[in-house]
């Protein structure tokens, strides 16, 4: 098995400080080997490899885990996004747009998108992205969707409740019905985790109940979209039940944030949405101060948040969500992994995943000091 060392990491951020070796390691260096982490230390004290990257001086991450996209789907929002800028209000409705085009495109078409959008993430330094269904709405096409996503990702979630389909506008617990029974008994091959859309002009709290209990019951794991256009008690639904991540959490009342704290349950936050909907940002520090884990994910759809951009995610959160840099770097790679339930990336130890992701920069600090610059010189993975 050929071996390769990464020689000469400026400096080498880990999230990790139970091994003897600092968080933020200098002069680093890491071996790989069968796209596992073998070794890392100090670079004079590095083995022997079969192959050398010179890091020159660079600062290296982990790579960043996307646990959060809606990347399988056909069509363009772009109107949409001018005529809210505009000042048009932001509504849960606009996705039924997209269903329509989903619907109508072949096979290859959706792939081809999604493996396109991966790429874009890659080149971006993300290692891991999760991918909901929710531009089907009918059982064929959310088992295709999550078909599609899997041959992309691992960390694939039905998202069939994302809205109510046209045709079951008049009766939206028939369309529940479908989804808690031919839906997920066709999906649940293909996925990981079911999610709910529960909020203003979607599901709601019993419905989004129903659904999680019925997912739980036929082994996925649970995640919930709460709390994005207003307050709910689907923050707190979702603790109840465990998920392992409640998203957006961007109206939270200060009994969510008390469940959150006392929880295995992630807050993830997406900024993308805030910004491309021109709404106010969660309030990160908020739920850092209160003791819960954080994840920052991109939300990639194409009517809210259509960034792949995880170093944009950084940078917003740092300067409008009251996040310290390395807090978002964390959120953005061990939180994520967190929010997936994850151990195995997020991390640099010896036995992670070797995804690791080398800057065009001294520090990490520079993925929000300098927004919008392609700082990701070098993206490694397992
Ligand atoms: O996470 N909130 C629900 N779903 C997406 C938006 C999807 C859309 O507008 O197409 C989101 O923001
Ligand atoms: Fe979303």
């Amino acid at each position: 098995m050929t071996t390769t060392l990464i020689d000469r990491i400026g400096l080498l951020v880990r999230n990790v400080d139970d091994d003897g070796l600092p968080d933020e390691l200098p002069d680093a260096a890491v071996v790989v080997e069968d796209g596992r982490i073998a070794w890392l230390g100090r670079a004079a004290n590095a083995p022997a490899a079969d192959e050398r990257i010179h890091a020159d001086g660079r600062c290296g991450i982990p790579g960043f885990v996307d646990s959060h996209t809606h990347l399988v789907f056909a069509g363009d929002r772009s109107a949409e996004f001018e005529a809210r800028m505009a000042g048009r209000a932001y509504t849960a409705g606009g996705i039924r747009t997209t269903v329509a085009a989903t619907r109508a495109a072949t096979d290859e078409r959706l792939l081809a998108r999604a493996t396109a959008l991966v790429a874009e993430a890659r080149r971006q330094g993300t290692t891991t992205v999760e991918i909901k269904s929710g531009y089907g709405l009918t059982v064929e096409d959310e088992a295709r969707a999550l078909r599609l996503a899997a041959t992309l990702t691992p960390e694939t979630t039905l998202l069939g409740a994302h809205v109510v389909p046209p045709e079951y506008a008049d009766d939206p617990d028939a369309y529940v019905d479908l989804v808690v029974g031919p839906m997920l008994t066709a999906c649940a091959p293909h996925a990981r985790w079911i999610d709910v859309f529960c909020d203003r002009g979607a599901f709601t709290v019993a419905q989004a109940e129903r659904i999680l209990a019925a997912g739980r019951d036929a082994g996925l794991g649970l995640r919930l979209h709460a709390a994005q256009l207003a307050p709910s008690p689907a923050v707190r639904l979702g603790v109840e039940l465990g998920a392992a991540s409640v998203d957006h959490c961007t109206h939270l009342e200060p009994e969510d944030v008390d469940a959150l704290a006392g929880s295995g349950t992630v807050a993830t936050l997406l900024p993308g949405a805030e910004f491309s909907t021109r709404s106010p940002y969660p309030d990160a520090r908020r739920l850092l101060d209160a003791g819960v884990t954080v994840a920052l994910a991109s939300d990639c759809n194409p009517g809210s948040s259509f960034t792949t951009s995880m170093p944009f995610c950084i940078a917003v959160a740092v300067r409008d969500m009251g996040m310290t840099p390395r807090e978002a770097l964390r959120a953005a790679t061990s939180g994520g992994a967190a929010a997936l339930q994850r151990d195995d990336i997020g991390v640099l130890r010896v036995g992670a995943r070797a995804d690791l992701v080398l800057l065009d920069a001294p520090s990490y600090i520079h993925l929000a000091y300098r927004p919008g610059v392609p700082l990701v010189h070098r993206v490694l993975t397992a």
